[in-house]
């Protein structure tokens, strides 16, 4: 048998991760003391702590093994059947290097690994190194770091709920509406591929993006016939108002921004700021063509609603002048697909919309 020196051996021994040095065959040829003290804990029979045997040949046998012999399991067997692909690359020169992540739950607790095999300098009878890092506690964090913003995206949807509850109370026509938004919004946002986390939060600054409105009186908010002068001012004052009332929540995506510019136009004719372009920002783009739809096609106390062919006309008109064209195609491209069901979809209640999102 091979043997390696004293000062390479010191220096594996010195490490925590479980380390083998392996020949050109894929035999161990020395391991480190870690390797030793895992073996002995977790009970391995490994004659000589497997220094002689071919490590490529026991994962190979491993990986062909009938599920509940040798191994526990099909995943068992799926991650030494990589492991022994991975190490032949490099024990063959195809790959210098190979590293994979793999559980290795013992029945006591949960564990986590990380496999590295690098090749050794030329000039040895050593081939590669193997080394197997327990990263246990760095799997633990992440899942940890993941629960936690579970939670906060959560509390995020249970706090927008709570806000729209409040202003369906004061004003059901309003709650109602932006409902609706919401799930148009996302309808088109899913035809502008915006990703699943980009989805929810548009979802959630839709469902309350006229929450401004709570400061207009009911008699201004719902009464037929013209506004005056300062009537039309208050009303105008909302997305202000809910910029105001959000802003000093730290959400996760622009919900304020969202709120405050969704009566902006692509061509600086909005309000409150008069943006322009790419200035608003996109969600509010999509909110603000989902908000002109439904507004024109909605039955309001003072007026009856109108048809949907005259909110699409609306739409084309405006077409990159007034709202974004790549919205306004996404809308259009929804709207005919849809074609008569889009009753159906325009009634369907925004809780339906979260498992939609896959988050
Ligand atoms: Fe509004």
């Amino acid at each position: 048998m091979t043997t390696v020196n004293a000062s390479a051996l010191s220096v594996i021994d010195a490490l925590t991760a479980h380390v083998a040095l392996l020949d050109a065959q894929g035999e161990i040829v020395a391991v480190n003391e870690a390797w030793k003290h895992f073996s002995d804990a977790n009970g391995s029979r490994l004659p000589g702590y497997g220094i002689g045997s071919n490590y490529v040949g026991m994962l190979q046998r491993l990986a062909d093994a009938p599920v509940g012999g040798a191994c526990s399991d099909g995943d068992d067997r799926q991650i030494a059947a990589s492991v022994a692909v991975g190490i032949s690359s490099v024990l063959d020169g195809r790959a210098t290097r190979f590293q994979m992540e793999y559980p290795c739950h013992a029945p006591w607790e949960k564990r986590w690994f990380l496999l590295t095999v690098t090749r050794y300098p030329p000039g040895s009878h050593i081939r590669v190194v193997v080394s197997h890092e327990n990263i246990t506690p760095l799997k633990v964090a992440e899942q940890q770091a993941r629960d936690r913003g579970l939670r906060m995206v959560e509390t995020f949807s249970t706090m927008v709920e709570a806000i729209a509850l409040a202003i369906e109370k004061r004003d059901p026509y309003t709650a109602g509406h932006q409902r609706q938004v919401a799930v148009l919004a996302v309808e088109i946002g899913r035809r502008m591929d915006l990703h699943d986390d980009q989805l929810f939060g548009l979802h959630l600054g839709a469902t309350i993006h006229d929450i401004g409105k709570i400061s207009i009186p009911a008699e201004i908010l719902n009464r037929p016939g013209k506004l005056s002068t300062p009537e039309y001012a208050i009303i105008r004052c909302h997305p202000e108002v809910g910029h105001e009332i959000l802003c000093g929540i730290e959400f996760p995506w622009p919900i304020a921004d969202m709120v405050c510019q969704h009566h902006e136009r692509m061509d600086g004719t909005g309000y409150p700021k008069g943006l322009i372009g790419t200035d608003i920002c996109l969600e509010a783009r999509i909110i603000a063509v989902a908000d002109v739809f439904d507004a024109i096609i909605s039955h309001r106390p003072y007026r009856p609603g109108r048809r949907m062919t005259e909110a699409l006309e609306e739409l084309r008109n405006g077409r990159g002048r007034i709202y974004d064209a790549d919205v306004v195609d996404a809308g259009l491209s929804f709207f005919s697909e849809v074609g008569d069901d889009w009753h159906r979809i325009h009634r369907r209640d925004a809780d339906d919309i979260h498992p939609l999102l896959h988050f």
